[in-house]
């Protein structure tokens, strides 16, 4: 059969109903061309495997994006997952969605706590219930996925304590967290491998420099500058966190087992990029569903994104090189800013983010207090209003009780007024 076939190709020339070949070579090389560019954006898939049964990982972000991603990842293979949100344990979508995460894992030690970032308050009560606990809980891995971003031409935002929300939720929340729970993880033994996994977005290329006293500024704050600024300081911070924990002198006298690894996903179609994309609007979500051929083409899937914090969770290599190394398709590479190792930056952001803290920590415990204060005092004027009127109520019934014996005795004293002859007899 084939051989008459190839005799007539060879005799005849193609047959009329074969498609023209050009059109075939254009469209194998579109196709091919489609396939290189989306295999080339989907980015390296992790390779390092590792059992993570017994190992407590606390876990930001874990609710949407690439961190329900490395959530999905870390617990399939046994972690004990803590994911820190900011809703409400009893919250029903967060109860179902740990149901969820329990049963597609086969992996029931998923819980959440809350822990809003976008309070320096409730990180610190977190927090200090965490390293509390005693014996000190184990902690293995802190995974840091939790971010915010305002979609171009947004407004800029303040929390309930005062403080721009990019800079807080992004940056200042993580030090806040990290710096509370330093003593946790410096008590961990020597034998654990204890990681600390920091996301970072290429975007902090172009961040301005950092000045503390712009960063709060609304003039100089524009989504995009801010969202950047976030990054940098979080890989300034990040570098210096590795020192402050290799400083320590622990008292088996060994070398610091905690690392911290800043990790760059790459872009990914998330919740957090689909809000930037699409401005936050609805037009923009249509255009967003109209050329989403685009999204995914050129833009990682979440469970690709994650490939890298699992390469910085899981690969040995990290427990043998110095911390504070970022990582990108899963590889090494350099910070492409020289400022994120300068020493004096670190100090200077240090000093300034601790002093920032103490100052909104101070200001909103003044506000909590006279809060509490005008609740007693509403309270204690709820009380004595009942009190009042407890006794009022009271002096009513006794009143009544006094008119109906009078009207008893009155009532008495007529029949016998009436009945004169009953009354001689
Ligand atoms: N997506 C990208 O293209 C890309 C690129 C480079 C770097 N990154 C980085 O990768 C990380 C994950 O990004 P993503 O795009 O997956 O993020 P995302 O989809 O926007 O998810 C953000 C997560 O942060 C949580 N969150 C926000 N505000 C919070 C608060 N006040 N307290 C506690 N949790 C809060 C959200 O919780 P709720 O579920 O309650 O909203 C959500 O789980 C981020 O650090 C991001 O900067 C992402």
């Amino acid at each position: 059969m084939p051989l008459p076939f190839i005799a007539s190709l060879v005799f005849e020339g193609l047959p009329p109903w074969f498609p023209d070949p050009y059109l075939l070579l254009k469209s194998g090389t579109a196709l091919s061309a489609l396939a290189a560019t989306k295999w080339y954006s989907s980015g390296r898939l992790n390779t390092s495997e590792r059992k993570l049964h017994g190992r407590v990982v606390l876990l930001t972000g874990g609710t949407s994006g690439i961190g329900a991603a490395v959530a999905q990842e870390l617990a399939s293979r046994g972690a004990q997952l803590v994911l820190l949100t900011r809703h409400e344990q009893a919250d029903p979508f967060l109860v179902e969605y740990i149901q969820d995460l329990r049963e597609r894992t086969n992996n029931h030690l998923i819980y959440a706590e809350t822990c809003d970032l976008s309070s320096l308050y409730n990180i610190r009560k977190f927090a200090t219930k965490w390293i509390d606990n005693s014996p000190p809980r184990r902690l293995d891995m802190i995974v840091l996925c939790a971010s915010t971003l305002t979609p171009p031409g947004g407004k800029r935002t303040e929390t309930e304590e005062g403080i721009e929300t990019t800079w807080m939720v992004n940056y200042l929340a993580n030090f806040h967290l990290l710096g509370i729970l330093s003593p946790a993880i410096k008590a961990q033994p020597f034998d654990r491998d204890v990681r600390i996994v920091i996301p970072t977005c290429s975007s902090y290329i172009g961040s301005p420099k950092l000045e503390m006293n712009q960063v709060l500024d609304s003039k100089y704050w524009t989504p995009g500058k801010a969202y950047a600024r976030s990054k940098l300081a979080m890989m300034v911070f990040a570098k210096a966190f590795q020192k402050h924990l290799d400083a320590y002198k622990r008292p088996d006298g060994l070398p610091m087992n905690a690392k911290v690894v800043i990790v760059d996903p790459g872009f990914a179609r998330t919740p957090g990029m689909r809000r930037w994309l699409t401005r936050g609007s609805l037009l923009g979500l249509m255009l967003y569903m109209i050329f989403y051929l685009f999204a995914w083409l050129f833009l990682k899937s979440p469970f690709m994104a994650a490939q890298s914090f699992l390469y910085a969770a899981m690969d040995g290599i990290f427990i043998r090189v110095p911390g504070g190394k970022l990582v990108k398709e899963c590889i090494e590479v350099d910070c492409a800013r020289k400022d994120v190792e300068d020493e004096e930056v670190a100090k200077k952001l240090w000093e300034g983010s601790d002093k920032l803290i103490e100052t909104v920590e101070k200001e909103s415990a003044i506000k909590r207090a006279k809060l509490k204060q005008k609740e007693k005092e509403k309270e204690e004027e709820k009380k004595s209003a009942e009190q009042v009127e407890e006794i009022e109520a009271l002096i009513n019934t006794i009143k009544k009780g006094k008119a109906k014996e009078s009207t008893k005795k009155n009532s008495g004293a007529d029949k016998k007024s009436k009945t004169p002859g009953k009354e001689a007899k």
